[in-house]
């Protein structure tokens, strides 16, 4: 498929009827500060918000296995909405997972509970890599009717943007090539260096399948995309960037293109045309302090922070330009509140060094977490102000 010239709309490839383009969501607390701008209220929302911490969401897959669950549109769009509904957060995140693609692609893989995505048949060789099939972007439909029907309920309640995400490339090969779920990635950083074609070609398929997913979601009515490379704190920054961040960029690539008219600026007299805005990307990584502008430099709008490095030193490290997501630590939410309250002040604090910030955890919420507390945390925030 010509991705740049497929299911173009009027306004930068997102159809008209899309909630950016429609200013349902553009002028939203979260699409304010990812575009670098300070809204009157600093937004939240917790990266694994939907999930175990819910007592509702236990009950709801008691009988439904996670990858069916994810490929379930009803179920999907309800899952996404329990943690907005009932937090009150400033952004919903589709309910799905980083290997979802692949599945749609027919890859053998599944999500076993307490150990994450295990595959079939680990990928290892070049003809392990030539194998893989391609995803069509027509097998993307039960993703795409997912988030159409979360952003119909989230835009019939209000403003609040839902948020599309995908794994990147190496986060992908590092289940695909170790077959599971690992401490080092060492069969995944091995064959990176002992035979850098065939990674070149795996990284290429991942980016492709996982860049054709973020585009759908996006395409279906997403507001903003999240490209999490959770692991690729175990590369250095050599690595990264030779043998990685190219096939981020590829990946982005698939919605770079996606563009909608800046609320700020409407269409001005001479040229009568609105000045266009991307959908703004966020990167995110765990223990990527070393990274962090090698993350930027593959073009992304918002880099999202672990807890391993505080906000300022963050933004420092990006020449404080560069609007910010994160940090609190999730090992402080079973601390007592006046503990985690001094946490979260101190965050908002150093995230003020940063353009925008929109206040996250520094990694996902545990599924021990008690969901009162992240609930206690949104009002604090909200209560702020900015
Ligand atoms: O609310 C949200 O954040 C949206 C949902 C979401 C899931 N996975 C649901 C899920 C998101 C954004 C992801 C992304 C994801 N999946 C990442 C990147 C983010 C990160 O945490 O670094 C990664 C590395 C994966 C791979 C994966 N899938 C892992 C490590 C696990 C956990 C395994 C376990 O059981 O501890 C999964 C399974 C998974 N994905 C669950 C959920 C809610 C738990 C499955 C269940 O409820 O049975």
């Amino acid at each position: 498929m010509d991705r740049t010239t497929a299911q173009r709309g009027p306004s930068g490839g997102l159809g008209a009827e899309h909630p950016l383009v429609k200013g349902l969501t553009s002028r939203s607390r979260l699409i304010t500060a990812y575009s670098g701008r300070r809204p009157d209220v600093l937004p939240v929302w917790f990266m694994r918000q939907a999930g175990r911490s819910l007592p509702e969401y236990r009950e709801l897959r008691i009988s439904t296995g996670m990858l069916n669950a994810c490929l379930d549109p009803a179920l999907a769009s309800e899952i996404t909405m329990q943690p907005v509904r009932r937090h009150g957060v400033d952004a919903g995140i589709f309910f799905s997972d980083i290997v979802v693609p692949l599945k749609l692609a027919g890859v053998d893989v599944d999500i076993v509970p307490g150990k994450g995505p295990v595959l079939g048949k680990p990928v290892r060789t070049a003809a392990d890599v030539a194998a893989l099939p391609p995803v069509l972007p027509e097998a993307l439909a039960p993703v795409a009717d997912g988030v159409r029907a979360t952003v119909a309920e989230l835009t019939e309640r209000g403003d609040t943007p839902l948020i599309g995400f995908a794994g990147a490339p190496f986060t992908l090969a590092a289940y695909l090539v170790e077959g599971g779920p690992s401490k080092d990635h060492i069969r995944a950083r091995t064959l990176m260096h002992a035979d850098p074609e065939t990674w070149h070609a795996l990284m290429a398929w991942a980016a492709d399948v996982t860049g054709t997913f973020l585009r759908a979601q996006v395409l279906a009515g997403a507001s903003a995309a999240q490209l999490f490379d959770s692991w690729a704190g175990a590369l250095s920054l050599e690595d990264y960037t030779r043998h990685v961040a190219p096939a981020s960029a590829r990946a982005l690539s698939f919605v770079r293109d996606l563009s909608y008219p800046d609320p700020e600026h409407a269409a001005d007299a001479v040229s009568a045309r609105a000045v266009e805005r991307n959908v703004p990307i966020v990167h995110f990584g765990v223990g990527t302090s070393e990274l962090l502008r090698a993350m930027h430099d593959i073009g992304t709008d918002v880099i999202g922070v672990d807890y391993r490095v505080p906000l300022d030193e963050a933004s420092r490290r990006l020449g404080n330009i560069v609007p910010l997501q994160g940090n609190i630590d999730p090992a402080y939410l079973d601390a007592p509140w006046p503990v985690l309250e001094a946490h979260v002040r101190d965050v908002v604090e150093r995230g003020r060094s940063a353009p925008s910030h929109v206040l996250n955890l520094g990694h996902g919420v545990p599924p021990e977490t008690d969901p009162t507390v992240l609930t206690r945390i949104v009002e604090l925030v909200h209560g702020l102000g900015e």
